[in-house]
């Protein structure tokens, strides 16, 4: 648990607290604490009559569930024998109520060309892909991957497939060809959605010959298709494989109905990094998830009819996926979203388009609010950000500085902050502030939402009493769970349902005050958190001992002041010297095999890794290495680290 101890200290010297502007409470959702008092504790003492009224008023049912929860601990089944489809409760559902003409997605390219589309149009563009996917083969329950750049045609490439019964996992447009591959076989993907290419600070990157020779790896992908949207006419197409969007999707009908599904049809996979080298496939159905996805969206955002939502998030990550798609647009949202990079053309663009489009609600990430300090407030100086009125946070604790300047700079002190936790698996927040009635406090996610049991433990399972440190738990289940890892049942129950009976495990470290506040500290595994995004320590070094060159590595992380966390590697090597040379290729490599997100800042080649007598790295002893010195630029000496492990032996 050594990672928290500086975020521990971090954290506990906090005592400013921001109570709610009196204008934002009159209008908000929860606009007291004794309505949020009634409704938790209805949530939990009722839960089954609390979510069939929730579930009830809030998705659209083909068909009525005849139970509301089902199972226990990892087997769960919720709204059971219902029918509802995602799509129709994001799309026609809305058009039902009367948005048909209200803006679904407003959309800006990188490049500075628009495109909007309201709740009507939208959903003839899902009609049509939903039609060409059926056309091309894919019925309900084949697994489709989406690698794309942040175009409309994400989103409705992925309520497309919600719309048939077909299964959608989105991989991040960054991920390498060799992770595609790997995704695409773990799942058995029939379909890879992508594009001729992706828009990124005025470059053309390739998308397609990425996913070409993913494909030379993915015996089970039938067909591509690919959205024409750099105009790059070199892109290679496959006779027989390869098919363009625009000659398979754009003449079909904009008619096609959704199908009626089963509350717990799986609606997608998403793959995260666990605590062991392979990334998991963490699986969402559909009811459950899409009534928890609108209704935290509801509250934590407090949605009013004509705001202008931004969720900076893209659609390969969990947040894209419950704040971009299904929880704004089941709520009848208008999302603000952009393709490209935030300094392009200049530090200034988020403020643009903020001003541009009129933004009322922004939803960002801290290691973005870090590097936007970094630029330098006249950035923001130039833009009239009045039109906001609450921002969020998501992916990782806010440090305290970060937050002040949230609320200063980009909140001119009138917007609350809701700092919201959560995971892929959660589906959705599950601690947030309420933004009409929680005073917040920089640096803790605050309280739980209704239907949210955390309970924080010791190694025995025993609950730990407040102002204690320990392993976060959710000891009731909630509808937008995780359901499993796809094809892995074993490694499920292991991972989230073993070490303490009857609870789900977070991963997360985390402290209650004396006010009921949760602070989060860290992780209790080898899960490291880089700009936001989870990375498995083990999973760079498995990339790294792939290098003929490499014997051993030990990947940790240590602090960074704009990414949270930077990967520090240590290496010992063979057959080659250990020069300024080898480190880039070694970049490189890990760049190849993952992705860009996962290339390690700091490449130290050792003598030997520091391990304790039973042989075990002593990841502790690397981490206080990665973060006390700094790497002299070239030193191609191997450094012996060996001394350092006999001192240390004991306490590994
Ligand atoms: C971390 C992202 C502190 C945490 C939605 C969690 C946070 C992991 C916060 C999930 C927050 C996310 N405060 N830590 N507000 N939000 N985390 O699956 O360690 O990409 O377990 O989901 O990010 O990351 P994931």
């Amino acid at each position: 648990m050594s990672d928290a101890s500086g975020q521990i200290d971090h954290v506990l010297t906090e005592d400013r607290s921001f109570p709610p502007p009196a204008e934002f409470t009159e209008r908000a959702v929860f606009s007291s604490q004794s309505q949020y008092e009634e409704v938790y504790a209805r949530a939990r003492d009722d839960r089954d009559g609390f979510w069939a009224e929730e579930a009830k008023q809030h998705l659209h049912w083909f068909e009525p569930f005849t139970k509301v929860f089902d199972g226990q601990t990892s087997k769960v089944r919720w709204f059971v024998d219902g029918k509802t489809n995602a799509s129709y409760n994001c799309l026609d559902a809305q058009i039902d109520a009367g948005r048909g003409d209200k803006n679904a997605i407003v959309w800006e390219g990188e490049p500075g060309d628009t495109r909007t589309l309201t709740y009507r149009e939208l959903r003839s563009e899902v009609c049509k892909c939903a039609a060409a996917l059926t056309e091309i083969g894919i019925t309900a329950g084949d697994v489709v991957s989406i690698y794309m750049p942040m175009t409309p045609e994400l989103p409705i490439a992925m309520l497309a497939c919600a719309r048939i019964g077909a299964i959608h996992s989105v991989v991040f447009a960054g991920f390498s060809s060799e992770s595609i591959a790997d995704r695409n076989n773990d799942a058995g993907a029939k379909l890879v959605i992508t594009a001729d290419g992706l828009y990124r600070r005025g470059k053309v990157l390739p998308l397609k010959e990425t996913v070409d020779e993913a494909l030379e790896k993915s015996p089970t992908v039938k067909n591509c298709l690919v959205l024409r949207r750099t105009g790059n006419d070199n892109v290679p197409m496959t006779e027989g494989r390869d098919l363009w969007w625009h000659d398979t999707v754009d003449h079909q009908s904009d008619d096609f109905p959704a199908v009626p599904l089963d509350s717990e049809a799986p609606l997608f996979i998403l793959y995260t990094s666990g605590s062991t080298g392979k990334p998991k496939g963490i699986l969402h159905t559909t009811a459950g998830y899409n009534l928890w996805a609108k209704r935290t969206f509801q509250w934590v955002f407090d949605h009013r009819e004509d705001d202008v939502y931004w969720c900076t998030a893209d659609c390969g990550w969990i947040t894209g996926h419950s704040y971009v798609v299904y929880g704004p647009m089941a709520a009848g949202a208008t999302c603000l979203m952009y393709e490209g990079a935030p300094n392009h053309p200049a530090e200034d663009r988020f403020w643009d388009l903020v001003e541009k489009y009129k933004v009322t609600i922004l939803y960002t990430a801290p290691t973005a609010v870090r590097a936007f300090i970094k630029w330098g407030d006249e950035h923001v100086d130039k833009h009239d950000l009045s039109s906001l009125r609450l921002l969020g946070s998501v992916g990782e604790g806010i440090n305290p500085e970060a937050w002040m300047w949230y609320h200063k700079k980009i909140g001119g002190e009138r917007c609350p902050i809701v700092d919201t936790w959560w995971q892929t698996e959660t589906g959705g927040i599950m601690m947030s502030p309420l933004p009409g009635i929680t005073a917040t406090k920089p640096g803790s996610c605050t309280r739980p939402l209704p239907g949210v049991i955390p309970s924080i433990v010791d190694e025995t399972g025993k609950d730990v009493d407040p102002n204690h440190g320990g392993m976060l738990c959710i000891a009731e289940p909630w509808p937008g769970m995780l359901r499993g890892i796809w094809g892995d049942e074993q490694r499920f129950v292991e991972q989230y349902w073993s070490m303490i009976p009857g609870k789900y495990l977070t991963g997360d470290n985390a402290r209650m005050d004396s006010d009921g506040y949760y602070w989060i500290m860290g992780r209790i595994d080898d899960v490291i958190n880089v700009s936001g995004h989870r990375l498995s320590t083990i999973e760079v070094e498995s990339a790294l001992v792939s290098h003929e060159a490499v014997c051993e590595a030990a990947v940790v992380g240590r602090e960074d002041a704009l990414k949270g966390q930077a990967i520090a590697a240590f290496v010992t090597i063979r057959g080659r010297e250990p020069n300024e040379e080898l480190r880039k290729e070694l970049k490189m490599h890990v760049r190849k095999q993952i992705g860009a997100l996962a290339q390690p800042d700091d490449i130290r080649f050792a003598a030997t890794l520091p391990k304790t007598r039973s042989g075990k790295i002593m990841r502790r002893l690397l981490r206080d290495v990665a973060s006390g010195r700094e790497v002299a630029g070239d030193t191609s000496t191997l450094e012996d680290l060996s001394v350092l492990a006999k001192l240390n032996d004991d306490e590994a």
